[in-house]
């Protein structure tokens, strides 16, 4: 028996038009996206830039209505008000006041979320703790490092114990120890059985913590599913870079071997298929030829993505 996860984010079939100013014709930027998100995962909305991340991330934090379709977070449409004390948001560049230091800001953050007063001070230190930034609290943030401030993000996010945390980029503009260190905490968020929704484009970082994904390009979702579905095990083929490859021993790797080959100038980039790399190198060098690279290539999520993005251009 497969237990079935809870959904806590469902969006169905969600338009949304814009009207870019007074008396122009309204632009679609989303043509009912559909995607639902399950308890206790890091699920990474993905898409190139203007795909409609933010614009699906602001109609489900309410705060902007979708023009079709229906949004719902934990069951409760997102019109409505009362589970917004069970969510966390992190904005795409959210703007902290300078002078205040890390400790000030997350009190603040903390008064405004209704934290009981006699918790706060605990509460702010222990999310110090979980973003790394303990030895940094009581310097004023004009100090702090974008990285550092992307963290200060993610804590106000989390002051007040969310179940379901929504973060836009979170990792963009951070070099890959801020992203590592941004990475470390939704890690430590899904350990903790929250639910993470991240907005991003950088894939890798997917590839390493996301447990689902959904690709959207130009306002319509292209894929979605687990991230091992895009990421086949396996190698799928493989690249050999050869120099001083005789002509007639290049079209026999061709014909016999199923290898498709380039130039790169005196030198010959072979696509060989997995089974076939064995014998494509002993003929190789059998001819007298030398091997200067042999790179195994597997199906990645960029591959899905770059294909989703091209098919999208293609039909456009
Ligand atoms: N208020 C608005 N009025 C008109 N068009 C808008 C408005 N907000 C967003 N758009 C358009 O909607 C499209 C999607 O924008 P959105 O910000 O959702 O993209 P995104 O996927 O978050 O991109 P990025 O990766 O750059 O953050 C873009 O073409 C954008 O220009
Ligand atoms: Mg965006």
């Amino acid at each position: 028996m497969t237990l079935e996860k809870r959904q806590v984010v469902s969006v169905d079939q969600v338009v949304k038009d814009f009207r870019p100013g007074f008396g122009l014709r309204r632009i679609r930027v989303l043509h009912g996206v559909t995607f639902q998100v399950h308890e206790g995962e890091i699920f990474g909305f993905v898409g190139p830039n203007g795909a409609g991340k933010t614009t699906t991330l602001k109609i489900l934090m309410g705060l902007i209505r979708a023009t079709e379709g229906k949004a719902s977070i934990l069951g409760r449409d997102v019109a409505e008000s009362e589970f917004r004390h069970q969510i966390g948001f992190l904005p795409e560049n959210p703007y902290f006041y300078p002078y205040l230091t890390a400790r000030e800001i997350l009190h603040f953050y903390a008064r405004l979320c209704a934290v009981p007063s006699k918790h706060r001070s605990d509460r702010v230190d222990e999310l110090l703790e979980v973003v790394n930034l303990s030895h940094a609290a009581d310097a004023r943030l004009q100090t702090y490092s974008k990285g550092m401030l992307q963290r200060v993000g993610v804590a106000q996010a989390l002051i007040h114990d969310p179940e379901i945390v929504f973060l836009d980029e979170p990792m963009s503009g951070l070099d890959p120890i801020g992203r590592k260190e941004i990475r470390d905490v939704i890690l430590s968020l899904r350990s903790l059985g929250k639910t993470v929704f991240m907005n991003t484009h950088i894939l890798s970082d997917v590839e390493m913590i996301c447990d689902r994904v959904a690709i959207i390009v130009k306002g319509a979702i292209r894929h979605q599913g687990r991230i091992e579905e895009f990421l086949p095990d396996g190698t799928l083929s493989t690249e050999v870079v050869l120099a001083q490859l005789p002509a007639e021993t290049a079209t026999q790797l061709e014909e016999d071997h199923g290898a498709e080959m380039r130039g790169l100038g005196d030198r010959i980039e072979l696509t060989v298929p997995e089974k076939n790399v064995r014998d494509v190198l002993r003929a190789a060098l059998d001819a007298g030829a030398q091997v200067v690279s042999v790179t195994p290539h597997r199906n990645s999520l960029e591959d899905v993505f770059l294909t989703a993005v091209r098919d999208e251009e293609g039909e456009a």
